[in-house]
């Protein structure tokens, strides 16, 4: 079997008893390169990866008011105490023992899946359409995903509850449910209710984790941050890459009642957070940067209402409403057939192609996706990024 990604080579090997393919693991043969629409367009308005366009929510007051040298020639701090406080401070919870740090929530979501499930043998529930790292990490680990999807009638990207009763009852090998609210790329928040009644499946033995990357888009009280101290069986996921805008620091966050957190604490490497990723961070959950960070989600806020309405500008052209809750700093539009009306996939990546190659903005087809045909998710961007889009996005849909 080849290495999926791998140019090919008339390299002879040496020496001649050794393959590759005969050492690795064959879930990990079997694995292809995550692609992103990053992976074939890097410049230009990026309007495809849920970035905060706005930039990082620190101050350059203190950015440039570097307390100290840093110490670079020491390994960082191996609990980061100072940062787990600060986060349990603003997420209302008792203290940092309740806070695991890892290279962003990708890293969080795979120690959780190494620490739960045994490889060829568990199980994970996920809810598709949902973010593909699940998926991603699940084959990593040799763990099968059972797909629940979500119900999509009209948009609605709601959990299908009866159905996943149904499988986790029937199911004593799955271990943990991912869920993801606000979804990505649906943009839809999962009432806090509906999080409960997972939580309190007596069927259910695993844990619940609720990925919340794009929570802070979502309005006060929809976090399940809320849920910590009482559920034991409860994980909730956050980042500084969405809302705070540092997604170049990779800072993932687990927010758990302590004895999760001690064996994800027993299992990471001894010194995963970088010392310059720790500096930033810290400064990020400053007072001070937590009220720039704070208005920048309003100014995100403000311009994904007006990027809506903007966007029904082009209705006319075959551009669908943008379906889902519009709870994150994205947005999920159907391109249409202009003859029959319906959702038309190639339509739409034939526009997302074009868009990158002759207009320069990046954004992201979708179209595969269950309960998405014809779908292309847009980051919300700056005020001039969206004007740009919706311009150049008028333009190219009059020719395609
Ligand atoms: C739902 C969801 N979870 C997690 C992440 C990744 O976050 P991080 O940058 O912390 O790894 C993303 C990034 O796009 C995401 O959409």
């Amino acid at each position: 079997m080849p290495i999926h990604g791998l140019a090919p080579s008339t390299r002879p090997v040496y020496p001649p008893h050794f393959h590759i393919e005969a050492v690795i693991r064959p879930n990990i043969l079997d694995l292809h390169p995550y692609r992103c629409a990053r992976d074939d367009y890097q410049s230009g308005i990026l309007l495809d990866a849920n970035e905060n366009a706005l930039g990082p929510s620190i101050p350059s007051s203190l950015l440039d008011r570097e307390d100290g040298y840093l110490d670079l020639h020491r390994y960082p701090d191996p609990a980061q105490s100072a940062i787990k406080t600060r986060i349990a401070n603003l997420r209302k919870l008792p203290g940092s023992e309740y806070i695991f740090l890892g290279v962003g929530s990708d890293e969080v979501l795979d120690l959780l899946m190494r620490v739960c499930c045994t490889p060829g043998k568990d199980k994970v529930l996920i809810t598709p359409p949902t973010y593909g790292m699940y998926s991603v990490c699940g084959q990593v680990n040799d763990v099968a995903l059972v797909k629940v999807p979500l119900v999509v009638e009209a948009g609605a990207f709601q959990l299908d509850l009866p159905k996943m009763k149904r499988a986790l009852e029937s199911d004593p090998l799955i271990k943990m449910v991912f869920l993801c609210s606000p979804g990505n790329p649906t943009g839809t928040l999962i009432p806090i209710s509906d999080i409960k009644e997972v939580l309190e499946l007596p069927s259910f033995h695993g844990i619940v984790v609720v990925d919340e990357a794009y929570v802070d888009f979502a309005g006060d009280g929809t976090s399940a941050c809320a849920l910590v101290e009482k559920y034991a069986n409860l994980c909730v996921m956050q980042t500084l890459s969405k809302s705070f805008g540092l997604a170049g620091i990779r800072l993932g966050i687990a927010l758990a009642q302590p004895p999760l957190i001690q064996v994800l604490s027993n299992t990471k490497a001894p010194y995963n957070i970088s010392a310059p990723s720790a500096r930033l961070a810290l400064s990020a959950l400053s007072e001070e940067a937590l009220a720039l960070m704070r208005q920048k989600v309003a100014t995100l806020i403000a311009s994904r209402a007006r990027l809506l309405e903007d966007l029904k500008e082009l209705q006319s052209l075959s551009l669908a409403p943008a379906i889902g809750g519009n709870h994150a700093n994205f947005l999920l539009v159907p391109v249409l057939n202009p003859t029959t009306g319906k959702p038309d996939s190639p339509r739409a990546q034939k526009i997302y192609s074009r868009m990158a190659e002759k207009e320069g903005v990046v954004i992201r087809y979708r179209g595969n996706e269950y309960g998405c045909e014809g779908c292309l998710r847009i980051t919300v961007g700056s005020e001039e990024e969206n004007n740009a889009l919706i311009e150049r996005l008028r333009f190219t849909m009059t020719s395609i």
